[in-house]
């Protein structure tokens, strides 16, 4: 009896950890970034805006969110390195979508893990989309049509199925994501950075600050 056995090659890890936050926590953060926080406008959408981009030092809210992320980090981390680094959140800032924001497809750089905690529930149509590639200087064949079935193998990106407040979303930094135009309510977020201290290739070592 023959048996086919197909095989993912190297897959990309993205995780969803619910309800890491709680509703304590959640209203704080909230209440501050509706009052009193600064807001910087996204390049792309008005109806985007952030926290100014920072390290966690002198910021309680945002320090506990990085306490309650790390232990999910450093597994995410072991995922991709094979060891339990230690890692450090380097830069962290809350996100404002209003109805109508968007944000553009993006990585991050200069950065390993990269991270969202949701603070509000995420209309379907805002969920997080992550990209396999846009191209480049390359022509590219597909077969996409109403006859094609998409899958795992020839999909080319992902939405994320459903956010609850308190949870995060975990992907590797080099991810393409994008958030496309929030036909709900506003949507608030916490998104973070984090990068080991130090990476070892057999003796080939860099460190990271
Ligand atoms: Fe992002």
């Amino acid at each position: 009896m023959s048996q086919t056995q197909f095989i993912g090659l190297f897959p990309i890890p993205v995780v969803r950890v619910s309800g890491l936050l709680d509703e304590d926590l959640i209203q704080s953060i909230v209440a501050r970034t509706d009052a009193t926080q600064q807001k910087e406008i996204n390049a792309y959408s008005e109806g985007l805006s952030h926290s100014p981009i920072k390290g966690t030092d002198g910021d309680d809210l945002l320090a506990r969110v990085g306490d309650l992320v790390m232990p999910s980090v450093v597994q995410f981390g072991e995922v991709l390195f094979g060891e339990a680094l230690n890692w450090q959140i380097k830069e962290i800032w809350s996100n404002v979508l209003e109805t109508g924001g968007r944000q553009a497809v993006h990585t991050h750089a200069n950065s390993f893990i990269s991270g969202v905690v949701y603070l509000t529930a995420s209309h379907p149509s805002a969920n997080i989309v992550f990209h396999k590639s846009l191209g480049g200087t390359d022509y590219i064949f597909s077969n996409h049509n109403k006859n094609a079935a998409v899958n795992a193998y020839n999909g080319s990106k992902w939405a994320m199925p459903e956010i609850v407040p308190g949870d995060l979303v975990l992907f590797p930094s080099y991810l393409l994501h994008e958030v496309p135009v929030n036909k709900g309510p506003r949507r608030m977020s916490v998104a973070f950075n984090a990068i080991p201290d130090r990476l070892d290739n057999l003796g080939y070592s860099v460190r990271f600050s």
